[in-house]
């Protein structure tokens, strides 16, 4: 019988928990992954509240693993490990869902693993594809924007990150700014299918830059600047400020994945598949997954956009990265800190 892992997921706005074990043949098998966004909770404030997320979290954790035990229909006692996100992300979430893990473990005499949230991130297209190491990894969240060289578990190499804002951030911002009704990056998405991209000359920050790091709080400002300049906004003026802002971001992107794919290619010339995989919610874009995919097929490398729901934060991706650190034995204690910064 393979090993089965419970995960632990607190570190924002989603409580999350998930089994995951293997098949028969030793492919990753999710057995549960529910996942219990805060959103409503948060959203009269206009984003992530710390202190209302821990108590959420709180009221939530208990049922949420029940739910995913029930759902995968094991026991506590069928588990060999429990695994909990220690970082990085709000240090009142991660306590709930470390000491939830940590409690579970004790009391079953279970292993405790503790998890990087971003390591969860990277290692997800093991967990959907079964890619073998290594590959690149782009990871753009609300928190995050990062490139990432996956040479083997715990072995990470950062290649490029942002200097400012995270690309998610950039879309957030941006849906506030123009007051879209709905939050976030799929609200701007959703307006700028009926709008022109062209209309608005945005930056496209650091187009053509040697080093592969990130930039858009520049383009924010461009927008801001560009939607006071034909204040009052009509609709179609706020559809093609999003189109626009897309766009530009989606170049950008493209532009330092390109230069990415080609640092990778000079450093792995051999292997049979080369491959990037797209990580964190912004993944859920259209318009940018359609430039990763051109600038991959350019480069001849495979580009594995995982289902939405293991893009954005969960605890499938916990206890995967639990499941491949328990089979290394790199198991941790119950005095295992939280971290809110905790770099790969
Ligand atoms: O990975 P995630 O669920 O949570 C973390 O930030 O860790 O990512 C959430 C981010 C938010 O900034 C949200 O605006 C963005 O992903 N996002 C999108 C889309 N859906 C979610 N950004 C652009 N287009 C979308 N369709
Ligand atoms: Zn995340």
């Amino acid at each position: 019988m393979s090993a089965l892992i419970l995960g632990i997921e607190t570190s924002c706005d989603e409580t999350a928990a998930s089994v995951v074990g293997r098949d028969a043949d030793g492919r990753p098998l999710i057995l549960s992954n529910v996942v219990l966004s805060q959103v409503a909770e948060h959203a009269a404030f206009g984003g992530v509240v710390p202190e209302i997320a821990a108590r959420a979290h709180v009221e939530a954790i208990t049922g949420v693993v029940e739910a995913a035990l029930a759902d995968a229909g094991t026991g506590l006692g069928d588990l060999s490990a429990v695994a909990a996100t220690l970082g990085p992300g709000l240090v009142g979430g991660l306590i709930v869902g470390a000491m939830t893990g940590k409690a579970l473990a004790a009391a079953r005499g279970l292993a405790f693993v503790g998890v990087n949230h971003l390591e969860g991130h990277a290692l997800t297209p093991r967990l959907t594809d079964g890619i073998a190491y290594p590959y690149l990894v782009l990871l753009v969240s609300g928190g995050h924007t990062q490139i990432l060289l996956v040479r083997g578990l715990g072995h990470y190499e950062r290649w490029g990150t942002t200097i400012d804002d995270a690309l998610g951030e950039a879309f957030d911002k941006t849906a506030k700014l123009l007051g879209l009704p709905e939050q976030g990056g799929a609200a701007v998405e959703k307006f700028a299918r009926g709008g022109d991209p062209k209309r608005f000359a945005l930056p496209r920050p650091m187009k053509g830059e040697k080093r592969l790091d990130f930039s858009f709080s520049g383009l924010k400002t461009a927008v801001r600047q560009a939607a006071q300049a034909v204040m009052p906004l009509a609709d179609q003026d706020v559809a093609d400020l999003c189109a626009s802002f897309q766009a530009a971001a989606a170049d950008s992107l493209a532009d330092r994945i390109a230069r990415a794919l080609a640092r990778f290619g000079a450093e792995f010339p051999n292997l049979a598949e080369p491959v990037l995989a797209v990580a964190g919610g912004v993944a859920a874009n259209a318009a940018i997954r359609l430039r990763l995919e051109e600038a991959c097929r350019t480069a001849g490398v495979r580009l594995i956009a995982p289902p939405l729901k293991l893009c954005g934060d969960n605890a499938a991706m916990i206890a995967y990265a639990g499941l491949e650190r328990f089979e290394a034995g790199r198991l941790d204690g119950m005095d295992a800190p939280v971290r809110s910064r905790w770099p790969l």
